[in-house]
């Protein structure tokens, strides 16, 4: 099994990645009040030993009083949170990685199992998490341009910090989801409409807010997928034609790599070809794209949300596509919850040592 070009280096903008693998960004709820502890920066730093060419942050939450519905999941605002993750750009930076955060708004959530609900109630594009489910409140404009420019802050306290890039979440279901979504997206003034591109709208002032922030040579990075948590076969673009008008515009209001967000990577986005998400999402707009979903495992991550374990598995398909230029780089999820040495094992072709996915390590911070 040959992983040689994923050991490539990858350079765009404040990018200077050592290879191609990403650790993909992952909830954890082991930030107390929103405010990342050291366990929390030892664990990244972990994965920047273990030779991560890139890792995102678990999402971590805008400057809105309803953006989470978990007090354990750690916020991107305020001194204390702030200082929290300071310290683990600076802790990933000396061990020789390269970090961005996932800058998340959940939208309209359903409510946390521990029991906790944020001070005022969820806020979405019309109050709906999926269709006929309502758990919180529609969006005035007012909320609207103030989400867009805590987005903006997050990114601008991102770079300040030392980050080396952001994610701007816009997959799975929630907030700027349930604006692409027609079923959750009910407006009736600009930022709904008929069709994909017209719901658009507030991704668009999103990213353009955060390309203020930011300016043009930092690095940014927006993740998509057609599938939500509650329909895991829904496509938002039925066709590459509708895929090209979803995205081309959100890489032209200053989105500079496409995170395609799959729950198994070999799987065809669409009949026409076996492409997967990242390799449409490459083609119909030029952009550089990551891919991911179960790379390496035998089984996909919500099966481990139900509690399954999974197997170690071979490289080759994703070899094949890698190699053939579907995609650009590769992120890894529940291999690098378990263990913060898999990068590591693959590049020094030691595969006999690596662990698959345990259900235990969801439970965990692992360091080892
Ligand atoms: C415990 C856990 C937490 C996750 N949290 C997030 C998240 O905060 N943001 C996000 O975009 N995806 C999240 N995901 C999805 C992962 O980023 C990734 O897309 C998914 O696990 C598939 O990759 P894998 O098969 O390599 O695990 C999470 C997945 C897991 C297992």
């Amino acid at each position: 099994m040959s992983t040689n070009n994923l050991f490539s280096p990858f350079n765009l903008k404040t990018l200077n990645l050592k290879n191609r693998i990403v650790m993909a960004p992952m909830t954890r709820s082991f930030s107390p009040n929103g405010v990342p502890t050291d366990e929390v920066a030892a664990y990244y730093q972990k994965r920047a030993e273990g030779e991560v060419g890139l890792i995102l942050s678990e999402g971590t939450v805008i400057d809105r009083p309803s953006s989470s519905n978990d007090a354990n999941v750690p916020h991107f605002y305020g001194d204390l949170a702030l200082n929290g993750w300071k310290k683990v750009i600076e802790e990933v930076h000396a061990a020789g990685g390269q970090m961005g955060p996932q800058i998340w708004h959940m939208g309209i959530m359903d409510n946390h199992h521990s029991g906790w609900v944020p001070p005022v109630p969820f806020e979405g594009p019309s109050g709906l998490n999926r269709p006929d489910f309502r758990n919180g409140v529609t969006m005035t404009e007012k909320d609207i341009e103030d989400t867009i420019l805590a987005f903006g802050k997050a990114a601008a306290d991102a770079k300040r910090l030392g980050f080396d890039t952001i994610e701007i979440h816009g997959a799975h279901g929630y907030l700027i989801d349930q604006f692409f979504r027609a079923e959750t997206n009910l407006r009736e003034d600009i930022y709904g409409g008929k069709t994909l591109p017209e719901r658009n709208r507030f991704a668009i002032e999103v990213i353009k807010e955060i390309r203020k922030q930011v300016g043009n040579d930092f690095a940014v990075i927006m993740r998509f997928s057609q599938f939500k948590p509650s329909d895991y076969n829904y496509k938002l673009a039925k066709n590459p034609k509708e895929l090209e008008a979803w995205l081309t515009p959100l890489v032209d209001a200053g989105v500079d790599i496409i995170h395609a967000s799959q729950r198994r990577f070999w799987e065809p986005e669409f009949e026409e070809s076996d492409l997967n998400f990242a390799g449409w999402a490459k083609k119909v707009t030029g952009a550089p794209t990551i891919t991911v979903g179960s790379v390496g495992l035998s089984g996909d991550f919500f099966g481990a949300f139900a509690g399954e374990s999974s197997e170690p598995t071979s490289l080759e398909e994703l070899n094949r596509r890698f190699d053939r230029g579907d995609f650009d780089l590769v992120a890894v999820g529940r291999p690098l919850l378990s263990d913060p040495n898999w990068v590591a094992k693959i590049k020094a072709g030691k595969t006999d040592e690596l662990k698959g996915f345990s259900k235990e390590a969801l439970g965990a911070l692992v360091l080892e």
